[in-house]
C-alpha cells in the first residue's frame, strides 16, 4: 500500500460495522452502541451536513475514519466552527500517512462549506493522539474544559 492507493470518500451509513471493527482494533474493546448513537444521529437527523470520512483500499476495505459532526443551524445556515469527533486508522496501516490524509479532506471539505475553525477534544495523557493532532497543526485553544466531581 501507498499513500496513492487509498482513495477517500464520505462515510455512509453502512460503513458501521467498519467503523465499529477498526476503534475496536484500536482500542482493543468494542463499542458498537456509542458508533450506534453516532451514526443515527448523523444520518437520520437532516440537522447535521455530511462531513464525516472514511479511507480505503483498492478493494474498498476501509482502513480508517474521521467523523465531524456540522451542526446546520436555523435557516440551513452552517455553523463557522465544526467538531472533529473521533479518528482512527486500523493498527496495520498506521504511520503511513493515512491520518494525514484523512484530516486533510476533512478539512478541505469543511473548509468549502465556509468552516472557519474546527475542534477537537484530546485526553492530555494520550501523547500519540497529541504528537498526531501537532503534527497536523492543531494546537490548544485559549478556551480549558473545567470538570468537578460530585
Ligand atoms: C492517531 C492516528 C489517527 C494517526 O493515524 P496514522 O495514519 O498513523 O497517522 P499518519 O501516518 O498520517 O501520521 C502523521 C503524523 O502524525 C504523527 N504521529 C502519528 N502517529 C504517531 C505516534 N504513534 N507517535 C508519535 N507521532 C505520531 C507523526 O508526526 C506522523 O508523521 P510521521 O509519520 O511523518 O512522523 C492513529 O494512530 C489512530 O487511529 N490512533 C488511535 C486514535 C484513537 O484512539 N481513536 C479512537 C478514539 S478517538
Amino acid at each position: 500500500m501507498n499513500e496513492s492507493t487509498i482513495k477517500i470518500r464520505l462515510m455512509q451509513a453502512d460503513d458501521y460495522d467498519a467503523v465499529v471493527g477498526i476503534d475496536e482494533k484500536v482500542l482493543k474493546a468494542s463499542r458498537p452502541e456509542y458508533y450506534g448513537t453516532k451514526f443515527e444521529k448523523l444520518f437520520k437527523s437532516k440537522d447535521y451536513l455530511p462531513t464525516s470520512l472514511v479511507a480505503e483500499e483498492e478493494d474498498g476495505t476501509v482502513v480508517g475514519f474521521v467523523m465531524g459532526v456540522l451542526y446546520m443551524g436555523e435557516y440551513g445556515i452552517y455553523q463557522e466552527e465544526a467538531t472533529l469527533d473521533t479518528i482512527g486508522v486500523d493498527p496495520d496501516y498506521q504511520r503511513k500517512g493515512v491520518g494525514k490524509q484523512l484530516i486533510n479532506e476533512f478539512l478541505d471539505h469543511l473548509k468549502r462549506l465556509g468552516v472557519q475553525k474546527i475542534n477537537t477534544l484530546v485526553d492530555w495523557n494520550d501523547s500519540k493522539l497529541i504528537h498526531f493532532f501537532s503534527a497536523n497543526q492543531f494546537s490548544p485553544s485559549k478556551s480549558i474544559n473545567l470538570e468537578r466531581s460530585l
